[in-house]
């Protein structure tokens, strides 16, 4: 990966829960996009799932799973290097670093993301959630990354990594890449079925996300059950028609129709019609999806997940070797 002479792109979504349409049509499907483009590396970033508990045995799976849905978006193993976090040790030793080095107890208590699920959490809060976002920022200098392609939400936590190479770079000599965040125009923000006012969500209830395992069933039941909002036009606005919206958004992402051709497909109004068609649209993208999932067994994506740690070691030891040195360590 050192030879490439395109710019790098990082990105990783946490192996936990129900992957969701969210997670797809916000980061992944995005990154299958630029993979061509860039030398891309994405990670499955399960150092920051256990900032709360996992049951180990399903985790083991998760992880596995979730390189199995890198592969399935249309990752291509041959352009982009999918690994594993645990696997380099670097990761937590640059968390670790820019946790003493540049990290304050004040950017970390800005963060949303903390703030929101804290909250939720109440006591019972870890000091690697509170600290996450370090983490994060370590994945991505390691590597010499040059663009992070991300959902909205992430968006702070990418400026946040930002910040720190740069006051890195200012604090003890000229060490990282400053990172760019990018994220798409439309699907960054997918919303919750059952409630069009907060991001789909594998936290939530199942009511709320389409997950990229559901039947077509059960997704159908799902789409039918959406909220929608008050009136029938099928018309994009966001402020006033939040769910139709978020609606005619997956529909437009998933069908490649755009959102001007479905308003006028479904001029005459009603629900009905428009969402029994957007259940099919969702139904026959699962499908091909699933069907590509389940065709890669887990031990295809263990070998994958061993030899590109191997790929990845060499930066992320040179990056460190660099740090410590411009450290005295
Ligand atoms: P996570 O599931 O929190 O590990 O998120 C993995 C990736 O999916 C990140 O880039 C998120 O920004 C993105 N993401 C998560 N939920 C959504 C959503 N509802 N809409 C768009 N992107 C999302
Ligand atoms: N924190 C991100 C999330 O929960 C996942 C993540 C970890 C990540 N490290 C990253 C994303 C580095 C981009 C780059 O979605």
């Amino acid at each position: 990966m050192t030879t490439s002479k395109k710019p790098t792109i990082f990105s990783g979504v946490q192996p936990t829960g129900n992957l969701h349409l969210g997670n797809y049509l916000g980061a992944i499907s995005q990154w299958a996009v630029m993979q061509e483009k860039y030398q891309s590396i994405f990670c499955i970033v399960d150092y920051h799932a256990i900032t709360v508990r996992q049951d180990a045995e399903t985790f083991r799976q998760q992880i596995l799973n979730t390189a199995k849905v890198y592969l399935a978006a249309g990752i291509d193993p041959k352009e982009a290097i999918i690994f594993q976090q645990s696997d380099i040790k670097e990761h937590t030793e640059l968390a670790w670093i820019l946790n003493c080095a540049s990290a304050r107890m004040s950017d970390l208590e800005n963060m949303t993301q903390f703030k929101d699920k804290s909250t939720a959490k109440g006591e019972n809060v870890s000091v690697g959630l509170f600290d996450y976002p370090v983490l994060m920022a370590a994945d991505i200098l390691l590597y010499g990354t040059d663009a992070v392609p991300v959902g909205d939400d992430q968006k702070q936590h990418v400026e946040l990594a930002r910040d720190l190479a740069k006051r890195f770079n200012h604090d003890f000599g000229e060490t990282f890449k400053i990172p760019e965040v990018v994220i798409r125009k439309e699907g960054a923000r997918i919303m919750g079925l059952d409630n069009p006012k907060q991001k789909m969500s594998k936290s939530a209830s199942p009511a709320n996300y389409i997950a990229l395992t559901d039947s077509a069933e059960i997704n159908h039941k799902k789409i039918m059950r959406a909220v929608t909002d008050s009136g029938s036009s099928v018309t994009f606005d966001k402020d006033n028609k939040p769910a139709i919206a978020n609606l005619l958004t997956i529909y437009s992402l998933l069908s490649g129709n755009t959102i001007k051709n479905l308003e006028h497909k479904y001029r005459a109004g009603g629900y009905g019609d428009f969402k029994k068609d957007l259940a099919e649209v969702v139904t026959d993208f699962l499908a091909d999806f699933q069907q590509k999932f389940n065709a890669i067994s887990d031990q295809e994506v263990r070998e994958l997940l061993k030899h590109n740690a191997e790929l990845v070691r060499p930066k992320a030891q040179a990056t460190i070797e660099k740090v410590k040195k411009q450290l005295g360590l």
